[in-house]
């Protein structure tokens, strides 16, 4: 058996040979005579034309009949069309019926709103549209790691469940067994699903010098936004003896690799989300490429842009406030492309970022990028004991259950930093995609968990 993806890298080399092919019938055209099955077997997003006869098959009348999503097994003949807009076609000689399909079937040939495909997450990668979108945000995590190992970094396998919240913002699902009470429960205490798996990395980062974590993170945050999900994957890269500079060279450097990559092997996703979902956007990500460096902007400097723009915002921007939406929309486009946001006020930002000098700012960066906002989140860490210690405790933090990680700092401890990528707003910035449901397989909101 051959694959799609094979037929269409190498046509040359197929031509009036005989093949097998199995897949899934996107559409079935039926005429008298003979009709067209459009095949998608998986291996690509492209669909294959297959041309089936009355005199060829004895079985043409139950092919004729065949519905949207059946699955097929083919016995051809490959025949080049350079004439046609398919580079290739082929003619049947045998149709095998490998799983009906009924017929209320819920993808049909026609265009689906995204909301009605949402109710159907099992079904809706079958569509051109989650089948670019599933199979780029593979490409995009290979990728990830393949950048990461170049450049010698450890991949690190942080745990899922935690008795810590990372970044201290209260946004923790429970694990429990007994919710009644936490003495007699599983693990006898309070344990979370994480929220982040720097605090677990860094330990690692004075060990290997570079490391990353990649997995998912759980935040009940209820925010019923397009850029927020309870449920969502990041990659989190720590580096020792770094400073945010540092940092942000790097996560420039990450993005720009990664859309490199997706320009050389998505080129097919890339041209149906210009198609489709965003016209341009081929050239904007081009234009980021092109680019010779992000810009770097202060948060002070950051407010000030936004005050002097004297546009109604509906949110007035504050120096020592966060921003909103609407602040990151203008500020990507005033740079013209993805904006780093640094030294944040400290009221606004974790524990553990690096106090300045001002001691009124942090260490602290965002990278901004026009379309999904905020995708990168880094900073340097606060290194000195005494002032990471006297910071956790002015946030009345609890120091105990963070004594393992404090011990970085009181055992060879050093400058470093590192960041959070978000998976999710990364692929709506490379795909224009303006809802972060349609880039997880399964996504989880707030009251929905439903698959
Ligand atoms: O800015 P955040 O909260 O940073 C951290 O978690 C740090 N511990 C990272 C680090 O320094 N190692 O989150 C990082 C990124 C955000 O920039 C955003 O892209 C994504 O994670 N993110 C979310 N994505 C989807 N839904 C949510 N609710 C998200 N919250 C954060
Ligand atoms: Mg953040």
């Amino acid at each position: 058996m051959i694959t799609l993806k094979e037929l269409f890298d190498e046509s040359q080399k197929y031509d009036k040979k005989e093949i097998t092919v199995a897949g899934w019938v996107r559409n079935n055209r039926a005429q008298k005579e003979f009709g067209f099955l459009d095949l998608n077997d998986g291996s690509c997003f492209k669909t294959s034309q297959i041309v089936y006869e009355e005199k060829n098959l004895d079985n043409f009348k139950d092919v004729q009949k065949y519905r949207c999503g059946v699955s097929v097994e083919i016995k051809g003949t490959f025949i080049l069309t350079p004439n046609m807009p398919q580079p290739f076609e082929i003619k049947a000689k045998e149709i095998i019926l490998l799983g009906d399909s009924q017929e209320d079937f819920p993808i049909q040939p026609k265009r689906h709103t995204r909301e009605f495909l949402r109710e159907n997450l099992h079904l809706r990668v079958r569509t051109n549209l989650f089948h670019a979108v599933f199979r780029l945000r593979s490409e995009v995590e290979y990728a990830i790691h393949t950048f990461f190992h170049e450049k010698n970094f450890v991949y690190v396998n942080t745990p899922i469940m935690t008795s810590n919240d990372g970044e201290g913002a209260g946004e923790l699902f429970s694990v429990c067994t007994d919710t009644k009470n936490p003495k007699t429960d599983f693990f006898g205490k309070n344990v979370f699903l994480t929220v982040t798996g720097q605090l677990h990395v860094e330990p690692y980062a004075m060990a290997f010098r570079k490391v990353y974590t990649f997995g998912p993170t759980f935040r009940a945050e209820n925010s019923n936004t397009t850029k927020h999900a309870s449920e969502f994957w990041m990659v989190e890269p720590e580096i020792a003896f770094a400073d945010l500079e540092d940092e942000q060279n790097l996560a420039e450097e990450m993005i720009r690799y990664i859309i490199k990559y997706v320009f050389d092997h998505c080129k097919d996703e890339l041209q149906l989300f210009d198609s489709f979902i965003e016209k341009g956007l081929i050239n904007r990500l081009k234009a980021v490429l092109d680019s010779p460096k992000f810009a770097r902007v202060t948060h002070h400097d950051a407010i000030t842009i936004l005050k002097e723009s004297r546009i109604g915002f509906e949110n007035t921007p504050e120096y020592g406030k966060d921003l909103a939406t609407e602040h990151e929309k203008f500020l990507t486009k005033h740079f013209n492309g993805p904006v780093f946001v640094y030294n944040w006020p400290k009221d606004i930002k974790a524990f553990y970022m690096r106090i300045n000098d001002d001691n009124e700012t942090v260490a602290g960066s965002d990278l901004l990028v026009p379309g999904s906002g905020e995708i990168i989140g880094g900073s340097q860490r606060e290194e000195r004991l005494d002032v990471l210690l006297n910071r956790m405790n002015e946030l009345g933090m609890n120091e105990e259950t963070l004594d393992w990680y404090v011990d970085t700092r009181r055992y060879g401890g050093c400058k470093h930093a590192g960041f959070g990528l978000g998976v999710e707003r990364l692929l709506m910035f490379l795909t224009g995609i303006d809802n972060i449901r349609d880039v997880l397989s399964y996504p989880r909101t707030p009251k929905s968990c439903d698959f």
